[in-house]
C-alpha cells in the first residue's frame, strides 16, 4: 500500500485536495468543508475491482477525457483539421503549487497539445479556469472546454437556480438533485434574465444560516451550460462551460483558448455563507475608478420620468427637481441621440439629436454639474436600428446568416462585435461622446437576444470594447443593463460597477428578485429605484415608504419626476434620500444576510459583524393578529442595542398597533442578549401587508 501524494489548497471555510497519481495524472480527493487531510492511502488502494468496469482502479480525474476508461462527462472536446475526433492522451504531467494557487499542466506529445487547470484562492472563495494550447503544426478546432469539472458532496439534496424573463428576473427554482442529469443552458447570446450562469447546491438540512452549501457562478456574459450528473459512485459531478459555436474556436499553431473563470464557494454556514464568498470574489474582480468604491451616489434616471419625450428644457427641469431632493447622479436615458423619438430608429448614430439638443450634451451636463450632481448617459453600443445612418452605411456590420441580417427584435439588429472595424467605430463614437461633455457614467444597455449568434467571440468583442473605453476613460463608471437584468454576471463585472436589476420596479416583485441577485452579487452593485405608483411594469400601487424601503437595500435611485409628486410625497422622498445617505456606509461593502421568519416574513441584514441595518418585510396580509418574535441567528455571541429606525406601511385603519416598548425603541435602543435574539427572537412591531420594519443593531 502506498501513501497518496497530495496537493492542497485551503480557504477559511473550504479545502481542495488533489492526488498526484503515481502513473501520471491527478485525481480528486476532496472538495468541501475545510479539513487537514494528513497522510492518506493512495486512491487506487482504496478502490477494489468491480464488475463491468476497467480492471485498473479509476480514481476520479480532475481533467476527465473520454477514451481513458472514464465514462462520465469530458472536460474537453476537439476536432483535428480533417474533422477527425481528436482525443488527447496525456503523456506529461506537472503540478505547480504556491500558497494561493495550484496549476496542473497536461501535455500530449503525439497530438502536440497542452492543457492547464488552475485553482486559485480569490478573497474568501475559489476560482477555477482551464486553457488549451496548440503546440503542433496543424489547426485544432475546440468544440468545448469546460471551466471546471467538480465533485459535489454525496449528501447534497437540492439545487437552487434562477430563471427569468424581461421584467421578471431571478425566479428562484428549487429542485432535487437528479437521478440522471440536470442542465441549465442559455441560448440567447447573452447572460439572460435568469441571472448569472450559476447555482447553489445544498446538503442535508442546509438553510440560510447553517448547513453545508456549495455555489458556483461562471464569469461569462454569453451562452453557457451548467450540468450536474449523477456518478455511479454516488456523488454528483458538476461541469460548467461557456458555449462555443460550431467551428468558431480554431487554434492555429501556437494559439491558446482560455475558458472563463468559475467562481466557487463552499461553506458550512448555509446559503448566506456561500453568498458571502461570492460577494468577496466579485468585489475582488470589480475595478472602481481610482481603485476604491466611493459611496454609491443617489441616482435619478430619466427613463420612466419621460421615456423618449425630452429635450434640453425638459431635462434641465428634471435635473433641477432631482437636485432639490439631494440626488447625486443624474442619468439621461434613451432618446437623446439622432432620430431617436421611439424605439424604431437611431441606434448606432451616437450623436445628440440636433432638434432636441441643438448645442449637444454639454449644456445639459454642465447644468447637472452646476447643481452638484454627476452626469450619466444611456447608450446601447452593440445594437443598430436598420433605420440609422450607421446601418445604411454598413449593413455588413450586423450579425448575419449567409449575408442576411437576422430577424429584428425591438426593431433592432445586433452588431457583429467580432469585427475589429465595428469595435473601432464604437470606440471612436463613445470616446468622442465622453470627451464632448463632462460625462462620468454610462448606462450600457443591450435590449435583445442574438439571432444569429456571434458565439463566444461576440462576447469577447464586447469585453474588449468595454476594456478599451475603461482604459481611455478610467474615471467613468458603467452600469450593465440588458432590458433590465439580462446581463448580470461576474464576467462583465470586471468592466462595470452597477447592474440594472430589472425594468420592473414594483417593490413586491423586487423583493424576491433582489434576493436572487444577492446570492451572487453584493448590495452596492444592485441598482434599485423608487418608481412611480402605480408601477409602470405591473400596474400595482404601493406606498412611497414601501417602495423606498425596498430600493434602499441596494444602490438607491429614483425613476420618476419629483416635480410631479404632491408636496408631502416630495418631502417624504427627500427624507428617504437622506435616509439612504445616512445608512449606505453600513449597507454596502459588508455582509448581506438573508433570512425568513414564520408567517410570511422575509428579512435582510446588512452590516459588518458589529453593526447592522435590518429590514423585515411583509408583502401580503398576515393571518395572525401579531407576529411572533423573529430569531436572528447572526446575532449570537454578543449583546446588541436595537433601535427601530422606521416602520413603513403600518398605518392602515385596521392595522394592529405596536406595543409601547417597541414604539419607545424609536427613541431609545433596547439592549438584548445575542442568545435571546438568535434563539428567542426580536420582538416585532405590528407589520401590515406591504410593510417594512427597519432596525439598527449595534454591538452593546
Ligand atoms: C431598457 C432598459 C431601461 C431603459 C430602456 C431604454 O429596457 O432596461 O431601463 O433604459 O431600455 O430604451
Amino acid at each position: 500500500m502506498s501513501e497518496a501524494e497530495l496537493l492542497e489548497l485551503h480557504g477559511d471555510e473550504w479545502s481542495l485536495v488533489i492526488e498526484r497519481l503515481p502513473k501520471g495524472g491527478f485525481a480528486w480527493r476532496h472538495l468541501g468543508e475545510r479539513l487537514e487531510p494528513g497522510s492518506l492511502p493512495a486512491a487506487r488502494d482504496l478502490i477494489g475491482a468491480t464488475t463491468f468496469s476497467i480492471d485498473e482502479p479509476q480514481p476520479l480525474p480532475v481533467f476527465p477525457l473520454h477514451g481513458s476508461g472514464w465514462f462520465g462527462p469530458s472536460i474537453l472536446s476537439l476536432l483535428a483539421k480533417d474533422a477527425r475526433a481528436l482525443d488527447p492522451e496525456f503523456t506529461s504531467f506537472e503540478a505547480v503549487s504556491s500558497g494561493d494557487c495550484i496549476e496542473l499542466r497536461f501535455g500530449d506529445d503525439r497530438e502536440k497539445l497542452s492543457c492547464s487547470l488552475r485553482f486559485s484562492k480569490l478573497a474568501s472563495g475559489l476560482t477555477i479556469e482551464t486553457a488549451i494550447r496548440n503546440e503542433g503544426r496543424d489547426q485544432v478546432v475546440v468544440s468545448s472546454l469546460a471551466s471546471a469539472f467538480l465533485p459535489v458532496f454525496a449528501n447534497a439534496n437540492r439545487i437552487i437556480s434562477w430563471r427569468g424573463r424581461h421584467a421578471a428576473e431571478f425566479e428562484e427554482c428549487v429542485e432535487n438533485l437528479p437521478a440522471h442529469g440536470w442542465h441549465r443552458t442559455t441560448h440567447g447570446g447573452l447572460t439572460g434574465h435568469g441571472g448569472p450562469p450559476a447555482c447553489q447546491i445544498l446538503a442535508g438540512e442546509c438553510g440560510w444560516h447553517s448547513g453545508l452549501a456549495f455555489s458556483a457562478q461562471l464569469a461569462w456574459s454569453g451562452d453557457s451550460r451548467l450540468a450536474i450528473e449523477k456518478h455511479d459512485e454516488g456523488m454528483w459531478l458538476l461541469t460548467a462551460e461557456a458555449s462555443i459555436s460550431n467551428g468558431e474556436v480554431r487554434l492555429e499553431p501556437g494559439e491558446s483558448y482560455h475558458s472563463p473563470t468559475l467562481l466557487v464557494a463552499i461553506s458550512g454556514a448555509g446559503r448566506n455563507g456561500v453568498a458571502a464568498q461570492q460577494h468577496s470574489m466579485v468585489r475582488a474582480i470589480a475595478e472602481y475608478p481610482a481603485g476604491e468604491m466611493r459611496p454609491r451616489p443617489v441616482h435619478l434616471n430619466s427613463w420612466e420620468a419621460c421615456y423618449f419625450a425630452h429635450d434640453e428644457a425638459r431635462i434641465k427641469a428634471l435635473a433641477s427637481a432631482a437636485a432639490v431632493i439631494g440626488v447625486e447622479r443624474f442619468v439621461l436615458d434613451d432618446g437623446w441621440f439622432k432620430g431617436r423619438d421611439n424605439d424604431r430608429a437611431g441606434l448606432g448614430d451616437w450623436k445628440p439629436d440636433p432638434r432636441k439638443y441643438p448645442a449637444g450634451l454639454a449644456p445639459i451636463a454642465e447644468h447637472v454639474r452646476s447643481l452638484g450632481m454627476e452626469f450619466g448617459l444611456w447608450v446601447e453600443p452593440e445594437m443598430v436600428n436598420p433605420d440609422s445612418d450607421l446601418y445604411r452605411a454598413h449593413p455588413d456590420w450586423a450579425l448575419t446568416t449567409r449575408g442576411t441580417p437576422g430577424p429584428t427584435a425591438r426593431s433592432q439588429l445586433v452588431l457583429d462585435m467580432r469585427q475589429p472595424a465595428v469595435r473601432d467605430y464604437l470606440f471612436e463614437e463613445l470616446d468622442t461622446l465622453l470627451s464632448s461633455a463632462p460625462i462620468s457614467y454610462l448606462k450600457w444597455d443591450h435590449n435583445r437576444a442574438h439571432a444569429p449568434s456571434g458565439g463566444s467571440a461576440q462576447v469577447r468583442g464586447t469585453y474588449a470594447l468595454l476594456a478599451r473605453i475603461r482604459e481611455a476613460h478610467p474615471d467613468v463608471e458603467i452600469e450593465s443593463c440588458a432590458a433590465g437584468g439580462g446581463r448580470i454576471d461576474a464576467g462583465i463585472v470586471r468592466h462595470v460597477h452597477r447592474f440594472w436589476t430589472s425594468d420592473n420596479i414594483d417593490a413586491i416583485a423586487r423583493i424576491p428578485m433582489q434576493r436572487g441577485f444577492l446570492a451572487f452579487f453584493p448590495s452596492e452593485m444592485m441598482g434599485a429605484h423608487i418608481g412611480a405608483s402605480p408601477s409602470h411594469a405591473t400596474g400595482r400601487s404601493q406606498s412611497l415608504g414601501f417602495r423606498a424601503a425596498v430600493a434602499c437595500q441596494g444602490h438607491f435611485g429614483i425613476e420618476l419626476d419629483p416635480a410631479e409628486l404632491d408636496p408631502s410625497e416630495r418631502d417624504d422622498l427627500d427624507q428617504w434620500v437622506s435616509f439612504y445617505k445616512r445608512w449606505r456606509g453600513l449597507a454596502h461593502g459588508g455582509q448581506t444576510l438573508l433570512g425568513e421568519g414564520p408567517n410570511g416574513l422575509t428579512w435582510q441584514a446588512q452590516g459588518n459583524g458589529r453593526e447592522y441595518i435590518l429590514w423585515i418585510m411583509r408583502t401580503d396580509v398576515s393571518h395572525q393578529r401579531r407576529d411572533a418574535q423573529l430569531p436572528l441567528p447572526f446575532a449570537a455571541g454578543q449583546d446588541w442595542q436595537v433601535r427601530l429606525l422606521d416602520l413603513v406601511g403600518g398605518d392602515h385603519v385596521l392595522a394592529a398597533r405596536s406595543g409601547k416598548a417597541i414604539d419607545a425603541m424609536r427613541e431609545t435602543p433596547l439592549t438584548f442578549s445575542g442568545s435571546w435574539l438568535a434563539r428567542a427572537g426580536l420582538p416585532l412591531p405590528a407589520l401590515n401587508a406591504e410593510g417594512v420594519a427597519i432596525f439598527h443593531l449595534e454591538a452593546a
